[in-house]
């Protein structure tokens, strides 16, 4: 058997437009484009890639992109005044710091001082506490992406069982949340799990988020699973080119699977489309209160 690739990028692509269907109307009811505002600390070079790509995607959909590139040495308390003239600009609905940050700053004390309605990101412990409570929050983007693709491969997963490999708090944790909330039997596995095969090999849904290249050999899989691939990992190859490659081992994989993502081409994509989706989110909720 060969798995069904599960196209991120025409996912994404679908999600853009329904965003965008939804920004002209927000455009149309309250005279003004969501805004979305990302702030960039230092010249990590993925990350400059990253923000980038962040700001065409939003000014695609028809919203407001506004970037604020700060030195590596700004220090944490001009930082913290920057976030909070943004939480009082009534022009931005959302507003997104780039991680990591400098060692120098303190990333839980900058997140915890985003106003939590503009939290696109959904990091703030407001968010992530909702998340975990079962209310509705802003949930951060690539478990939601995640979701999205998995529900578009499964339908209905109530029941399933879900291995959630990582458990960060943008990625693993909330993934574990929202698999919960749809009704799947979850286990977080991480660096301390023993005999991770064991949990792979029941598992329906598998999720790798740790940051290891090829750690999921695809000979674990279960004979049908869903299998998505958060892993963005830049590996170098014999001839000295770089590549990059996810956390599973795609190729042993493809042949056991019933579906799984492609890196790049998976996730990657569908994490931008949510952000856009958070944005207007946040915006729509922001107007009504
Ligand atoms: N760095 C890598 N991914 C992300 C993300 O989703 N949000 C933020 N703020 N920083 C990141």
């Amino acid at each position: 058997m060969s798995a069904v690739l599960i196209d991120g990028k025409a996912r994404a692509a679908a999600l853009r437009t329904e965003v965008a269907g939804g920004v002209a109307q927000f455009v149309a009811t309250h005279a003004r484009a969501p805004g979305l505002t990302v702030v960039l600390v230092g010249d990590d070079a993925a990350s400059a890639v990253y923000v980038g790509a962040k700001g065409k995607a939003t000014r695609e959909v028809g919203m407001i992109s506004t970037e604020h590139r700060l030195p590596a040495t700004t220090p944490e308390a001009e930082l913290l005044e920057l976030v909070a003239q943004l939480n009082a600009d009534t022009a931005v609905d959302g507003i997104l710091v780039q991680l990591p940050l400098p060692a120098h700053i303190d990333a839980d004390k900058v997140i915890a001082a985003i106003d939590p309605a503009k939290d696109v990101d959904g990091f703030h412990p407001i968010n992530a506490g909702k998340l975990a409570i079962g209310q509705p929050a802003l949930v951060p983007c690539t478990p939601s992406g995640c979701l999205l693709m998995i529900r578009e491969a499964l339908g209905n997963i109530s029941g399933a069982e879900a291995l959630v490999i990582g458990r960060s708090s943008i990625v693993g944790k909330p993934m574990a949340a929202l698999l919960t909330a749809a009704s799947a039997t979850v286990t977080i596995a991480h660096s301390r799990t023993r005999d991770l095969a064991a949990h792979v090999a029941r598992a329906d849904i598998v999720v790798a988020a740790v940051g290891v290249p090829h750690l999921v050999q695809g000979a674990w899989i279960k004979p049908g699973a869903c299998v998505i691939d958060v892993g963005m990992n830049r590996i170098t190859l014999p001839s000295g080119k770089t590549k990059l490659t996810g956390d599973v081992d795609f190729d042993g994989a493809v042949a056991r699977a019933g579906w799984i993502t492609p890196v790049p081409g998976g996730v990657g994509p569908m994490t931008i489309a949510c952000l856009l989706a958070n944005t207007l989110k946040a915006a729509t909720a922001r107007a009504a209160a």
